[in-house]
This record gives C-alpha cells, structure tokens and sequence, in this order.
C-alpha cells in the first residue's frame, strides 16, 4: 500500500507523554530528513505535488490538519489529530494539505534528502507518469474501517 496508517506506542507518566519513532521499526524506511510546517494560515492549501521516489511519514504533533492523497482512480481526506497517529505516503501519490489548525505542527520525515527533480508538480503530468507507475485501477490506499 503506497498510502497507510501508522500507529505509534505512547508513554504516558505523570510527567506526561512520549512518542517514541524508530526508522525500519515503525517507520518502513531509513530517516534521512525532517521538516515541519506550522504557522499556516486558515484558508492555505499547500502540497499540490507528488514524488516519483520520496517516502514520507506525516505526523501531526500538535493541533489537527487535513491530508488529501490522491491517484488517478481514488481519493481520500485523511484527518491528522493525533501525535500517536503517523500517514505514510509513497511514491506517485498526489497530496494536498489543508484546514491546518492555528496550532497545528505538521512533521515530515523523510526518506531522502531534498531533490527538487524528485517534485512532480503538474497534475496531468502526475495523472500521466501515476498511471503508467500503477497497473489500471490498482488500490493503494488502504482500506479504513
Ligand atoms: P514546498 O515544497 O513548496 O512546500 P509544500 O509542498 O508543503 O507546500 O516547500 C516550501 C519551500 O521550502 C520551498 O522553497 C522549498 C523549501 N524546502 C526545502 O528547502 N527543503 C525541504 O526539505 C522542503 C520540503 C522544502
């Protein structure tokens, strides 16, 4: 599935919580970036690209933010809410984000380092390159119950 759920363990004391991630353990890759987006105004919709290669882990470790993934076939509206709750996104999926709250910290961690050639930022050329990547009407997104 290009496109799933994470659940990550939580450690709740009375000093309070800690999300502990490990790359190749419950992240399906080695971390080779990390970046956060915050300060996003209401209204902004960001993202609008895909990447032929890239694996990311989204996680929203503060507030909430919507995630849209999208091939040629499918869509879905993923709501991020939950620091314990991490979107893997692989490569050829369409994203966009938006509804961030005012507090929202959105991380990413990445699979590689940033390559601008990486980037497919033109959607019918996206449409083009996703459908000869996946067979005709392949699922990958991950069925939610
Ligand atoms: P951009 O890809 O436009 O963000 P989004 O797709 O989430 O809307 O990135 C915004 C700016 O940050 C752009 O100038 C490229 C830069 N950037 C980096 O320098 N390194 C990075 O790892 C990322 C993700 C972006």
């Amino acid at each position: 599935m290009n496109v799933k759920l994470i659940g990550f363990p939580r450690h709740t004391d009375e000093y309070g919580s800690l999300v502990p991630i490990e790359a190749s353990d419950n992240v399906p890759f080695e971390i080779k970036r990390v970046y956060y987006i915050y300060g996003v105004d209401e209204g902004v919709r960001r993202g609008f690209h895909s990447h032929a290669e890239l694996k990311q882990v989204l996680i929203c470790v503060s507030g909430q933010v919507t995630i849209l993934v999208k091939t040629p076939w499918e869509e879905q509206e993923i709501l991020l809410d939950d620091p314990q709750k991490g979107l893997y996104i692989g490569p050829m999926i369409w994203r966009e984000m938006f509804d961030f709250s005012g507090d929202a910290v959105l991380l990413v961690l990445a699979s590689d380092h940033y390559k601008v050639e990486d980037y497919i930022r033109n959607y019918n050329q996206y449409e083009e390159t996703a459908r000869q990547y996946f067979a005709e009407g392949q699922s990958v997104c991950e069925d939610r119950t």
